[in-house]
């Protein structure tokens, strides 16, 4: 008779169920991120690496670190993050921020506060030069994001050139440098573009931010997601507070804030006016 034997992958560093409570646990109260049951192999993958570098062997280990060494936290929240984003990603947010801007020319400042790899801002960038017709116009844009890897290449402006092949010919005429020789493939931002956005590092769970205010536009997409009810609310309620009474608020395209009318109403597709 046959014997059947189960065949377990055997995985190069020691998980338990306890190691993955424990990573939803400090992500939760580093970065207000939610992970859901589904996602322990996704954590094991992500932070295999930074054990690999570490010369560590054991999750429990690694989480001891993280508690305590402020460096490292870093980079577990950086590796558990989630940072798809693309150029002009939902693409009527965009239309209705040409349109705010032409009915507001005295628009001063807009801050996308989940920015990622900078596609997000430079979209944005690339909406007000329009407009105003020039690389200087009379707004800052102010970019962030927790996570300090995903801004240092949104800093460098570098990306793959299918990421801009959507864009009509003239933006990526006027807006990007084509790669050359090593960098063919590659598309830069161009300098003056660049020059319209100041990117910073900022965790929206941080109980002060260090933002000019009042801001006339927030984006904020693609990030309330990864947040509890609560806490969504805490942000929304303190990012209100920053923004002028004609200001407009952007969120992704699967955060519903209609039930909180004392903060924000509607004023179109997943875009709001603050209630201050
Ligand atoms: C899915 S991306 C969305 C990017 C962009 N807003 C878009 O819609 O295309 C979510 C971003 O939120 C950032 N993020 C997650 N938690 C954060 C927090 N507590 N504070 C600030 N940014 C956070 C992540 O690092 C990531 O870059």
């Amino acid at each position: 008779m046959t014997e059947l034997h189960e065949v377990v992958a055997q995985r190069e560093f020691a998980y338990s169920r306890r190691d993955f409570d424990r990573v939803r646990r400090l992500l939760f109260e580093r970065a207000g991120i939610r992970l859901a049951d589904s996602k322990d192999a996704m954590v094991y993958s992500r932070l295999a690496r930074r054990l690999r570098i570490l010369k560590l062997t054991r999750f429990k280990d690694y989480l001891a670190m993280v508690a305590h060494n402020h460096q490292e936290q870093e980079h577990f929240v950086n590796a558990l993050t989630t940072n798809l984003t693309s150029f002009f990603r939902e693409p009527h947010h965009f239309e209705a921020l040409s349109t705010y801007l032409k009915q507001h020319p005295n628009t001063k400042r807009i801050w996308c506060s989940a920015s990622s790899t900078g596609e997000e801002p430079y979209s944005i960038a690339m909406t007000v030069a329009s407009v105003f017709g020039t690389f200087t116009p009379p707004v800052s844009i102010v970019a962030t994001d927790i996570d300090s890897r995903v801004l240092q290449k949104a800093a460098a402006g570098i990306y793959s050139a299918s990421g801009i092949e959507q864009l009509p010919p003239h933006y990526r005429e006027q807006f990007f440098y084509k790669g050359k020789g090593a960098q063919l493939g590659k598309v830069r931002v161009a300098d003056e573009l660049r020059r319209m956005v100041q990117f910073e590092t900022l965790n929206l769970m941080s109980p002060t931010w260090d933002i000019e205010s009042p801001i006339d536009i927030i984006f904020c997409r693609n990030v309330m997601i990864y947040f509890d009810r609560d806490t969504q609310r805490k942000i929304l309620f303190r990012m209100v507070k920053l923004m002028t009474p004609e200001g407009m608020y952007v969120a992704g395209h699967s955060e519903n804030f209609t039930m909180y009318p004392e903060l924000v109403r509607p004023m179109g597709k997943t875009i709001y006016r603050p209630v201050n």
